[in-house]
């Protein structure tokens, strides 16, 4: 039976695996590029999306976003310079994270940035000593800001509690003096990020409100006038049963007035909404190949070629509960579910478990399997390097072309970098 898998493209997944080997993850550009206009025909006009890159950051990923007109945000050099390359122009980037280097920061001055994100006064006087050793214009900064305020919803809040990211509300609004020492640094605004998976689009409204009006206020403690709000985002798409993909247009609905009112009063504002799992995590399959059936005390047992090693956030290493992502049996999509299966991957942990007693067609050794809403946060954001398997072949499915985006590692590439000492040598 063909290997189809049924998604906005009819999409071979078998000739895909044959072409370019398992494990493997397969994007469908089309799901990327339709849920970012979709997106922007829903939300408020003029919030420009930027696309976080530690979501995915494949350049070819970014690449396709923003050519549906996405800007980046990124957080290290490499996801600088992979924005950078895939397009994306230099006002539409922004740099955050909590542990900058200076070379991070003078990185961000060189490249000429929409704005670097502050996430610490500290850090705000490095950037002015960067700055000013660069002979450079003053550097177009937000603040990051750690709201009074908390909010739920969340799958893992990171404001509105004590986080190392961000500035506490209270010591940004105290930080005029500060700013007046600091002539290289032009604080044109605030960005704030709650937390990720939010399901329920009235958390995200009520998030954007309450920063909304942090901004205003904050700005009018530092006597600043606001450039530029990053409200962040956060949004979720449901991998477990009983969870429902955020609803976008009733978020895009309630956001209208507040967005409107805002606007009236600082009509030149630039509106920014960060997101990275809701842009790609649809559009991804994680595709192994099964190499053993087994039953061990009588659970029935499928080992595959990839694990935990691409696909913690499927393992749900962290949680208490092992709930399953999406399963499919790629060779046997409409086939009876009736059998039970433990889905694991090659490594010596039991922690590398995929499924936990899925239903799902007989699977035979040869068989192709797909956990589906994969494309955010899977390979670089697992322990790819453990038991040295290294990192998987991406595929991009466009307009029905498979395009390979990134070759897998082989051994010699994992051991590339590394030393054999010559421990024998006279010193
Ligand atoms: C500051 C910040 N922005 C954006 C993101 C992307 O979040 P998401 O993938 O939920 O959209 C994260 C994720 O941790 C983040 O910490």
């Amino acid at each position: 039976m063909p290997e189809v898998m049924a998604g906005p493209q009819k999409i071979n997944a078998a000739a895909i695996a044959e072409q370019f080997g398992t494990p493997l993850f397969m994007y469908d550009a089309q799901v990327i590029t339709e849920t970012l206009r979709e997106l922007e025909n829903v939300l408020p006009p003029g919030i420009d999306v930027l696309y976080s890159l530690k979501a995915n950051p494949n350049i070819s990923i970014c690449s396709l976003l923003n050519r549906a007109g996405a800007g980046a945000e990124v957080s290290s050099v490499a996801e600088l310079m992979t924005a950078i390359r895939a397009g994306v122009a230099p006002a539409d980037i922004i740099f955050l994270g909590p542990g900058k280097t200076s070379s991070d920061l003078n990185a961000c001055i060189d490249a000429g940035i929409h704005a670097v994100v502050c996430e610490s006064l500290y850090e705000m006087r490095l950037l002015e000593q960067a700055a000013a050793a660069r002979n450079a214009d003053p550097v177009p900064v937000l603040l990051r800001i750690n709201p009074a305020f908390h909010s739920k919803g969340s799958g893992l809040a990171m404001g509105g509690k004590p986080r190392q990211f961000g500035i506490d509300e209270e010591q940004a609004r105290a930080a005029r003096p500060l700013l007046e020492e600091l002539p290289h640094i032009d604080v044109r605004g605030f960005h704030a990020y709650m937390g990720t998976r939010f399901l329920n689009h009235k958390d995200v409204v009520s998030n954007t409100v309450q920063i909304l009006s942090m901004a205003e206020s904050v700005a009018a403690d530092l006597g600043i006038d606001l450039f530029t709000v990053d409200f962040g985002g956060g949004l979720g798409v449901a991998y477990f049963d009983n969870e429902q993909d955020v609803d976008v247009a009733a978020l895009g609905k309630e956001l209208a007035e507040p967005v409107a009112s805002f606007r009236a009063r600082h009509p030149d504002c630039r509106l920014i909404m960060e997101l990275g799992r809701y842009l790609t995590a649809r559009a991804g399959t994680y595709v192994t190949r099964v190499l053993y059936v087994k039953e061990s005390l009588g659970e029935n047992f499928v080992v595959a070629d990839g694990g935990t090693n691409h696909h913690m956030a499927a393992v749900g290493i962290g949680s208490f509960v092992k709930r399953n992502f999406p399963v499919r049996h790629l060779g046997q999509p409409d086939a009876p579910a009736d059998h039970v299966y433990t889905v694991t991957g090659p490594l010596c942990t039991p922690n590398d478990t995929v499924v936990k007693r899925a239903s799902l067609p007989e699977v035979r050794p040869g068989d192709l399997l797909g956990i589906e809403r994969s494309g955010a946060y899977g390979p670089t954001a697992s322990p790819g390097l453990f038991l040295s398997h290294g990192y998987p072949a991406e595929v991009v499915v466009h307009q029905g072309r498979a395009i390979l985006v990134r070759e897998r590692d082989t051994p010699e590439d994992l051991l590339a970098r590394q030393h054999l000492a010559d421990f024998d040598s006279a010193q």
